[in-house]
């Protein structure tokens, strides 16, 4: 099979967070397995445009309503990705160093998103599958089918996963103005509560639709940000399909963000135990924290959805009900307000509390390594990754039970189980499972057992790969 992934992000090439994860590793299992996997993103201006080279593979020319753009395809040269990479260049539009958070985003996505279309129009064959990435592809489908430009397409199976539900990319019903020429009997396909909702109008349009776990879509079924009716209508395209991890890139092991002063700090499941120790001691020393005592983190976008809002307090309560009997280091960026809090409690600090605000990847892999706990209280998660690259480096996850968490978290006082477990977003149950967290460090015997039990976890992509070769079919093939 041919499939055509388009995305926003693709790691290592961009990443603002999980999507950019998911979209470099899925093309490369499938790859694997046989068939021509192809990622189509915007050309910004990455790192990784200045460090790899290219090759011009198109040149066209196009118009976004009134305003006509030149765009051009580049594709990476060697594939030692893994698969096909394809950057969409415009002039003016994406050349720009950061993803997301313009004010013209809306034009940017969709020049893009016009460009991909008017590029595969020109292809001598077809595709077998459009796969699009959240809302910022998820036009594509709309356009292949009711523009008439592109009606040539029309036949080509598309698929949308949704990564984030609560993120639709709303905008007025004025902007459609910028799809090409389109039917207008199907504007009804584009608006959703009197907006444009390129979201919405995907999961109508895409022959079928995918959650990034099977949790989240029941959750999405009573609480979706407004799309609850639809997503009850459109059920019988949906399904949830858990995300794995690239186990080559995340891999204790071999890490090569686990290599400093000619130390080699790599462990396997045979030297975790050493091996997380000297991780930690490099992370203590760098942060000032102290090595003797547990060691529990937060690393992700400070934003509500995450839970982040919820640190400061919970940081503080702990230290007051259970006492000076842990670490915490979190490393975030996202809303200025949260930012600015966890970078005032620092006051409080005995050598046990620190933050890093800012992204950084390589400072994440030495997180992963050298912690001891790693704290999800997201209100919403509709995979999670955090925790699977945890689970895998032998850091214990604490959870809130929800979406791609319920799903491959098991909390160590039930069966088999391998993580800390708590129902509510409040500061009271975080800072419960803070105090397990802290009782749990104290059995170390039992921390080991538990340690052992998670790295041999399987969350690879093996499984998911096949749920979407096997989606993929029934979308061609009816069923
Ligand atoms: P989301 O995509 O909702 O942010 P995920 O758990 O799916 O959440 O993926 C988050 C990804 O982004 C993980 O690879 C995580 O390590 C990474 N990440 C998030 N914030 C940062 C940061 N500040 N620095 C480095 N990596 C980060
Ligand atoms: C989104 C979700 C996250 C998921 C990621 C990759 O960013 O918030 O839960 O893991 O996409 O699918």
């Amino acid at each position: 099979m041919e499939i055509i992934h388009v995305s926003a992000e693709c790691y290592p090439v961009a990443k603002a967070g999980g999507l950019g994860d998911v979209v470099g590793a899925l093309p490369k299992y499938q790859h694997d397995l046989g068939h021509v996997a192809k990622v189509v993103m915007p050309m910004y201006r990455t790192k990784f445009l200045a460090a790899n080279e290219f090759d011009v593979v198109h040149k066209g020319y196009t118009h976004l309503h009134n305003y006509w753009f030149n765009y051009t395809i580049i594709k990476e040269r060697t594939n030692k990705l893994g698969f096909d990479l394809y950057l969409v260049d415009i002039f003016g539009l994406l050349d720009r160093e950061k993803i997301y958070g313009y004010d013209d985003d809306v034009e940017r996505f969709t020049a893009f998103q016009i460009a991909v279309v008017d590029w595969m129009v020109s292809w001598a064959h077809q595709p077998d599958i459009i796969h699009v990435h959240d809302h910022h592809t998820a036009l594509i489908p709309f356009m292949v089918k009711y523009c008439f430009a592109y009606q040539k397409l029309q036949n080509i199976a598309t698929v949308l996963t949704i990564h984030n539900g609560q993120y639709q990319g709303q905008t007025g019903m004025d902007k459609t103005v910028l799809i090409p020429a389109w039917d207008p009997w199907k504007r009804g396909l584009l608006e959703w509560a009197g907006a444009l909702n390129p979201l919405a109008c995907g999961i109508r349009c895409a022959w079928k639709v995918t959650t990034v776990s099977p949790t989240y879509l029941e959750e999405m079924r009573y609480s979706s940000a407004g799309l609850e009716p639809l997503l009850e209508y459109e059920k019988g395209k949906c399904s949830g399909i858990l995300n794995g991890i690239d186990t080559v890139v995340w891999n204790p092991a071999t890490d090569r963000y686990l290599v400093e002063d000619h130390t080699d700090v790599h462990y396997d499941i045979t030297t975790a135990e050493e091996g997380k120790q000297k991780n930690k001691a490099r992370l203590c020393q760098k942060y000032n924290l102290d090595p003797k005592k547990p060691l529990i983190t937060f690393i992700g976008r400070l934003v509500g959805d995450k839970g982040a809002d919820l640190l400061p307090q919970v940081i503080e309560e702990s230290f007051y009900y259970i006492g000076r009997k842990m670490n915490f280091f979190i490393l975030g960026s996202g809303l200025p307000e949260i930012e600015g809090r966890l970078q005032g409690i620092r006051g409080l600090s005995r050598g046990d509390y620190n933050t890093y605000i800012g992204y950084d990847e390589a400072l994440s892999h030495l997180i992963y390594a050298g912690a001891d706990f790693i704290l999800m209280p997201s209100r919403v998660e509709p995979c999670g990754l955090n925790q699977m690259y945890a689970l895998r480096y032998g850091t214990v996850p604490v959870v809130r039970n929800t979406g791609g968490l319920h799903d491959t978290v098991i909390d160590y006082g039930d069966k088999d189980g391998y993580g800390i477990r708590f129902n509510h977003a409040t500061v009271g149950d975080m800072t419960h499972g803070i105090w397990r967290s802290v009782e749990l460090f104290q059995q170390q015997e039992m921390l080991r057992e538990i340690r052992q039990r998670m790295m041999q976890l399987d969350f690879s992509w093996e499984t998911s790969v096949r749920a979407y070769l096997d989606l993929y079919d029934r979308a061609r093939h009816g069923g």
